[in-house]
């Protein structure tokens, strides 16, 4: 019986890579930058699977040139960088890997929310630069967090996990939107759902965790950061493009908002020149939120789960067109 073929954009964690190895014929991708668009089409020409990143494109073209492509399994919760319904209309089955970066991704959030709101990356900066003079009583103030109100611009899993330990850890009273109530958060956290801008006017930090669609593109703009107070925070480790980045560096550098933590940009990475790096209040890491080692494992062995199951024709673990299934 001939073994399907993989292509694997990217070398992952060899948990996922032994067990795909295992069962089919592989060819990883060597480099540590993704493979050109045209490489990847020729890749994958005579492919049944492919692993991507949030850094490939999987678009008509790619399945174009793979007739045979049966799964994509994008080793990523994020899968804006896949045409799903271009997948779906193709029947090739999307995978993504929910739930085990969860806890990462919130810890990250929590801690550029900490990062930003202590002017973390500001002090560190001057104290190496020989800035720091002497102990002030009125150097670097930050802002506190118990007792804040925090706003979660969607309140999906990391969403609940960020506002979990922010309640948790600092008392902070929660406002979020989402798409429909979320009764976990209201009954465990004592959350209230309201509209975006009276989540942005009320709240102290303002963390983002929607997804990236069309709906979603830009809505932080200019208008919504003159909402926020001017103490405010704010937080975003879900995907650039949800924000007008040349907006934001205004509200920095106009003090309409107090400081902001990203770990998402756009484009990314986000070139050195960058306005953004040049604000003290703003501190930027280079999308490192599901970078633990068990949590990267734990991603391997989910992509590699899916994967495998579309390649045997059988139910992923987890789809995100699982309507394909009731077309075979
Ligand atoms: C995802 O999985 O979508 C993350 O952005 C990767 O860390």
């Amino acid at each position: 019986m001939t073994r399907p073929k993989v292509f694997v954009a990217r070398r992952i964690p060899d948990e996922g890579l032994n067990a795909i190895a295992a069962a089919c014929d592989v060819d990883v991708w060597p480099d540590r930058l993704p493979p050109p668009p045209e490489e990847l089409r020729n890749r994958v020409r005579d492919c049944d699977g492919l692993v991507s990143l949030l850094t490939d494109r999987v678009d008509v073209d790619l399945l174009t040139a793979a007739p045979k492509l049966k799964v994509v399994s994008n080793f990523a919760v994020g899968f804006n960088n896949v045409d799903v319904p271009a997948c779906t209309a193709r029947g090739v089955f999307v995978g993504n890997t929910p739930g085990v970066l969860t806890d990462a991704t919130a810890d990250i959030a929590v801690t550029l929310l900490l990062a930003a709101a202590r002017r973390l990356g500001e002090s560190a900066t001057d104290a190496k630069a020989g800035r720091w003079l002497t102990w002030e009583p009125l150097g670097w103030l930050g802002r506190d967090l118990r007792g804040r109100t925090l706003g979660i611009v969607g309140m999906g899993r990391i969403g609940f996990a960020t506002a979990k330990r922010l309640h948790g850890g600092w008392g902070m009273k929660v406002l979020y939107t989402a798409r429909g109530p979320k009764a976990d958060a209201d009954r465990e956290l004592g959350a209230t759902r309201v509209a975006l801008d009276e989540l942005l006017s009320q709240s102290d930090f303002v963390s983002v965790h929607a997804d990236l669609n069309p709906t979603t593109k830009g809505l932080f703009g200019a208008a919504q950061f003159a909402t926020m107070k001017p103490s405010a925070v704010f937080v975003n480790t879900s995907r650039g493009p949800l924000v007008d980045q040349v907006a934001l560096a205004e509200a920095l550098r106009s003090g309409t908002i107090f400081a902001a933590g990203l770990d998402v940009t756009e484009p990314e990475p986000l070139p050195p020149s960058h306005e953004l790096y040049a604000i003290p209040n703003c501190v930027i890491a280079p999308h490192i939120a599901s970078a633990t080692v068990d949590t990267r494992n734990a991603m391997a062995r989910l992509c590699a789960n899916n994967l495998l199951a579309g390649v045997r024709g059988e139910p992923l673990p987890h789809c995100v067109n699982p309507e394909v299934g009731g077309r075979t």
